[in-house]
């Protein structure tokens, strides 16, 4: 079996046992289990760039840089985060592209190759995740690398039509045609991407593969999972004070609608907020007995876009619970810190509806997190963005339009009389899709194409022999 040589924007730390985000989630218990290099940020600041050190932890040998303050501002909340993530996220209104911003990009993706080339041995598979780093196969061939190299995005992929709205789209799809393969959540994001090569860019697919100059790409897709059986086991085991508050709870005969996100624009947190507000203005018989806990720890803070939705959602949730709250009952309850997994488990199995509407996302791991840590006997209601890369696989959930707020309201009323024999029907169908497409299945069968032999061998070879 080759050796898997993961590179992401940030490693993540393999001595925590949970993680926080799709892809540090995704991906470290895999890489505890497999063994390889994992490369990338350390997630510290430095003054100046330091070079990258290694460290082994278990099977994994951890190979990490520090950034510069510089290199932070402008190619992670940059470029990376200004520019990337709000337009593959369909929101030009919120792309700020200011000088500098690709300038860095390009040069951290130069040194993440730098750095990244004297680990690698011939056969490694090099698997590269995510918008932060797709100019690094076109930095690492530079560098004379033959090896595989794979990307996976992990966010979706914009239609041609509102890439185009940026001026180096075309760069940016050409740094993705240096990879052997590239991954992509759902059948909307493949289909974006081939349309934009096959009509903006003239290429032809060909035996599964997109042929520019000598080399070959093939595009997939392979929608990203959890380990579902091992969140159900965490589901069961209540830490304390989660199954005190818990216990309390029911024995008042409450209800509760759950949210967990990183508090990002990407999420829909206002919409789903006034959902919750209008279904309590529609059904007064809720009050006291409907509550609404969301969980929305803090992301890139340094963003402005970040920064302002906070004050939104905080003036929101103040606004409604001002409106309906009692004495004794608070009806949004909001936390706005990091809750581990271990605590989140139980809370989703607690919950009576998960409520993930996302106006935008690339998979959305929680969704699949509510349909595994449920009773099987009695199991709980998902309400999901329709836009979403889980509702391609989860269509048995409720699917809701998250810009519509009545319709979202409709959906949780229907989610809380929902009958017995319904919510196991539905939840059925859900978890065997959990289970079946779950994290060791994306990691196994992206590699195993990855690893599939195609003409970049003879081009490699010819290549080597002109030289
Ligand atoms: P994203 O990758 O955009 O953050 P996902 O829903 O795909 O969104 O993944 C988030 C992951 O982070 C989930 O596995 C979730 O359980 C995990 N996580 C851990 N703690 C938290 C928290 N407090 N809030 C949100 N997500 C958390
Ligand atoms: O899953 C999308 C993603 O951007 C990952 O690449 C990232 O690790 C995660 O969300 C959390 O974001 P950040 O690393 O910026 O805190």
């Amino acid at each position: 079996m080759p050796r898997v040589v993961i590179v992401s924007n940030r490693v993540a730390d393999l001595r925590k046992k949970s993680q926080t985000g799709g892809l540090a989630v995704a991906l470290a218990d895999a890489m505890r289990e497999r063994g390889g290099i994992w490369f990338g940020w350390s997630g510290e600041t430095k003054e100046e760039a330091a070079p990258a050190v290694a460290e082994t932890i278990g099977r994994v040998a951890a190979v990490s840089l520090p950034l510069s303050r510089r290199e932070v501002e402008e190619y992670y909340l940059g470029y990376a985060n200004s520019v990337l993530w709000p337009l593959f996220h369909y929101r030009l209104d919120l792309v700020d592209h200011r000088p500098n911003f690709l300038d860095t990009y390009a040069a951290v993706n130069r040194r993440f190759a730098t750095e990244l080339v004297p680990y690698l041995e011939e056969d490694d598979l090099v698997w590269v995740q995510d918008y932060h780093l797709m100019p690094l196969a076109a930095r690492l061939r530079e560098l004379g690398c033959r090896n595989r190299i794979g990307f996976f995005l992990h966010i979706p992929f914009p239609p041609p039509d509102m890439l185009a709205a940026t001026s180096n789209h075309r760069e940016m799809v050409e740094w993705l045609l240096e990879f052997d393969l590239v991954g992509l959540q759902t059948s909307t994001d493949v289909g974006n991407l081939t349309r934009y090569l096959e009509e903006h860019m003239g290429l032809e697919e060909i035996g599964g593969a997109y042929r520019h100059g000598s080399r070959q790409v093939r595009v997939e897709r392979f929608p990203i999972g959890i380990d579902p059986v091992g969140f159900a086991a965490m589901a069961r085991e209540e830490p304390d004070d989660v199954a005190i508050d818990l216990m309390r709870r029911k024995l008042l005969g409450q209800r509760q609608i759950i949210g967990v996100d990183r508090l990002d624009y990407s999420k829909g947190l206002p919409e789903r907020l006034r959902a919750y507000g209008r279904l309590l203005v529609q059904h007064p018989e809720y009050e006291r007995v409907v509550s609404f806990l969301q969980i929305a720890p803090p992301t890139r803070e340094d963003v402005d876009a970040y920064a302002e939705i906070r004050l939104e959602l905080e003036a929101l949730a103040g606004s409604i619970n001002g409106r309906f709250a009692e004495f004794n009952w608070t009806p949004i309850r909001y936390i706005h810190r990091p809750v581990s997994r271990e605590k989140l488990a139980p809370l989703l199995r607690a919950s009576d509806v998960g409520f993930v509407t996302p106006l935008r996302d690339g998979m959305n791991l929680v969704a699949k997190e509510y349909v595994a840590a449920q009773d099987v006997e009695d199991p709980g209601v998902l309400v999901l963005s329709r836009f979403a890369g889980a509702a391609e696989e989860l269509d048995a959930a409720l699917l809701v339009n998250p810009y519509d707020v009545d319709e979202m309201s409709r959906r949780l009323h229907q989610a809380l009389e929902m009958p017995l024999a319904e919510r196991r029907r539905r939840h059925e169908e859900l978890l065997e899709k959990v289970m079946r497409q779950n994290a060791t299945a994306w990691l196994e069968s992206f590699l195993e194409v990855l690893e599939r032999p195609d003409g970049n061998q003879e081009a490699g070879t010819a290549d080597q022999v002109a030289a």
